[in-house]
């Protein structure tokens, strides 16, 4: 069933777990998303990016993800990740996303506040829910480049908890992206997760769902950390892109050669890469559900 960000994000507050929201730029990647869910009974959040736009258009992934997420058994959150243009919110909720993340985190704190609450009326007209983002992780969602690294060579800037309290109170959101030592894309060593960022926003706005974006390529362990410290929601892409991209390496290679070339089908490929993309979501959303049971 088609579920609000919001409310997707409560199920996860109640239950000291969180929601794993995967980019799935490839109808193999939202199929493995909804089996797992299906399958496993947990929620989960499928989003597109407005990275991605040229990787598959809003207008053939939107109405086909919010239709299968209607017709599916599982709390399913249709969310547009990563969106600075609000009219690209306004296409994605009339198409019936349930969710938006608006990200304002280049701007100036005032304009931030100004572009966030307007997408909060937007996202209200629609009954959607709504992520913001304060704070920088220096590096952007798209995928595709060789952005990652440390937070601190990506330039991060961790989000202040005492403005993370203006800004959730002046924009009206309903969870918040922060920003305390994850990046996009491919880390280059450990990532240095720092907790008691997280701990000091949820001393001052309770309860209040935070966002880890980033989130592919921090460990088990790291995950349960944040988790506890009031993680609800957990952005993961890249990871999960490589292997199934690994994945097809392999059919690839393991192909018989004819005159010296090797005879590869299309379809085998995207077999492989949803096998892929099922056994990387299961297994991030089994850890992420955190010891809670099923909630389907
Ligand atoms: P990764 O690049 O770590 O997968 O993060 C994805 C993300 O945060 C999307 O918003």
């Amino acid at each position: 069933m088609l579920t609000n960000l919001r409310d997707i994000c409560s199920i996860a507050e109640q239950n000291n777990m969180a929601i794993a929201a995967v980019n799935s730029a490839s109808l193999e990647a939202v199929r493995a998303a909804i089996d797992v869910a299906e399958e496993t009974g947990y929620p989960i959040i499928i989003q597109h990016a407005e990275a991605h736009e040229g990787v598959v258009p809003l207008k053939y992934i939107g109405p086909a993800v919010v239709d299968l997420a209607e017709r599916s058994s599982a709390h399913i959150c249709i969310n547009l990740d990563h969106c600075e243009d609000l009219s690209y919110a306004q296409r994605a909720l009339s198409l019936g996303f349930s969710g938006v993340m608006f990200d304002g985190s280049c701007l100036p704190y005032e304009e931030n506040v100004e572009y966030s609450s307007r997408a909060a009326e937007m996202c209200a007209e629609y009954g959607a829910g709504l992520e913001c983002e304060l704070g920088s992780m220096g590096s952007r969602e798209g995928g595709e480049s060789d952005e990652g690294g440390t937070a601190e060579q990506a330039g991060a800037i961790y989000t202040n908890p005492d403005q993370a309290k203006d800004f959730v109170n002046a924009t009206g959101l309903d969870i918040l992206a922060c920003s305390f030592g994850t990046v996009h894309g491919i880390y280059k060593g450990e990532p240095h997760l720092n907790f008691d960022v997280l701990t000091d926003i949820r001393d001052r706005v309770p309860h209040l769902p935070l966002v880890m974006h980033g989130g592919s390529g921090v460990s088990d362990s790291g995950y349960k950390k944040a988790i506890d410290a009031g993680i609800r929601k957990i952005n993961y892409y890249t990871y999960g892109a490589k292997y199934a991209g690994e994945a097809v390496e392999k059919v690839i290679a393991g192909r018989q050669t004819e005159g010296g070339k090797h005879i590869v089908y299309w379809h085998d490929m995207t077999v492989a890469a949803y096998e892929s993309f099922l056994n990387t979501f299961e297994h991030v959303v089994k850890v992420f559900a955190n010891g809670a049971r099923p909630v389907a």
